[in-house]
C-alpha cells in the first residue's frame, strides 16, 4: 500500500452569504464559542450583506405597504434582487434559504443537507413579509425554525447557520458528538450528569457509576425511548419502535432493570 499525503482540502469549507437589513444582530454569535472559532480557523466564512446598500433613492426605502391591503410593510423585491446578484457575481453562486415563517419547517435532516453545500446564502426576511417573487426567482428553499412568529429571519438564520456548522468537519473537534444525539434516529437524548455525584440531594444513578459499559448503553438506550415517548410521542410516528426497542421497554432483554428516573 502506498502512504500518499490526503488531498488538500480547501478552506473554507463552507461559505455562508448573510443578506439581512440589520447584519450586526449576528456580531456577537459569530464572534463566540463554535462558530466564532470555526470562522477563525477559516473552516467556515460568513458574509453579511445589507439590502438597504441596494436599495435606490434618497431614502433608501426597503419597505412598501401590501398589494390588497392589510397591516404591516412588505419588503420591496428590488433591493433584495440586487443584493442576491451582487453577492454571486463577486463571489460565485449559493443555495440560496429564504427564512420565513411560511416555509418548511427546519430539522436535523436538513442541516446534514445544507452541511454538504459549499456555499449558502440565508436571506432574512421580516415578519410581515417579503415580496413574494424573492421566493419564486431567486430561493432553492423557504424554511421556518418553527410555529412561533418572529420580527424576522435572523434569528432564524443564526438557528439554521448553528445547527449545519457543527455538522462541518472539524467544526466540532469531537465528529461523534454529532452523531449520537437527539434527531438523528428521531430518539431524544439520555439525560447526563457530571460530578458531583450528588448535588443538593440529587443523586447520579447508580448505573453510570458501575463501569459497566454495556450496561450503561442498555440503560441509555432506554431512557432515550422513555423521555421520546413522554415529550416528543410524534417523533415515534416517523420512526415506530423497533422489536428490540419495545423488548426494551418492556423488560424483556433479560438484563436486570434498575429503577430509573421518570422523564418530565
Ligand atoms: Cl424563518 N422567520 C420569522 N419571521 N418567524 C419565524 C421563522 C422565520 N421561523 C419561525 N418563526
Amino acid at each position: 500500500m502506498t502512504s500518499e499525503a490526503p488531498a488538500p482540502r480547501t478552506l473554507p469549507l463552507l461559505d455562508v452569504e448573510l443578506l439581512s437589513l440589520f447584519p450586526e444582530i449576528f456580531d456577537s454569535f459569530l464572534r463566540t464559542s463554535l462558530l466564532g472559532k470555526a470562522i477563525e480557523g477559516g473552516i467556515i466564512r460568513v458574509l453579511r450583506t445589507n439590502p438597504r446598500d441596494y436599495a435606490r433613492g434618497r431614502h433608501r426605502q426597503v419597505d412598501d405597504s401590501s398589494y390588497g391591503g392589510g397591516p404591516g410593510m412588505v419588503l420591496r423585491p428590488e433591493p433584495v434582487a440586487t443584493a442576491i446578484e451582487a453577492v454571486e457575481s463577486a463571489r460565485g453562486r449559493c443555495h440560496r434559504v429564504l427564512l420565513a415563517p411560511s416555509g418548511r419547517l427546519f430539522e436535523q435532516g436538513r442541516a446534514a443537507e445544507l452541511a454538504g453545500r459549499r456555499r449558502l446564502m440565508f436571506i432574512c426576511g421580516r415578519y410581515e413579509g417579503v415580496d413574494e417573487r424573492i421566493a419564486e426567482l431567486f430561493a432553492d428553499e423557504v424554511v421556518s425554525i418553527g410555529d412561533y412568529v418572529l420580527a424576522g429571519g435572523e434569528m432564524a438564520a443564526a438557528v439554521v447557520i448553528e445547527a449545519v456548522a457543527r455538522l462541518v468537519p472539524g467544526v466540532l473537534g469531537c465528529e461523534e458528538s454529532a452523531v449520537d444525539e437527539s434527531f438523528s434516529a428521531a430518539r431524544l437524548e439520555y439525560p447526563q450528569w457530571t460530578r458531583p455525584a450528588t448535588f443538593r440531594g440529587l443523586s447520579v444513578p447508580e448505573i453510570l457509576l458501575s463501569g459497566n459499559h454495556a450496561e450503561v448503553a442498555t440503560w441509555r438506550r432506554l431512557e432515550s425511548l422513555r423521555r421520546t415517548l413522554a415529550r416528543r410521542p410524534d417523533l415515534l410516528a416517523g420512526h415506530p419502535l423497533t422489536e428490540d426497542e419495545k423488548a426494551l421497554l418492556e423488560g424483556r432483554t433479560g438484563k436486570r432493570r434498575k429503577k430509573s428516573i421518570p422523564a418530565k
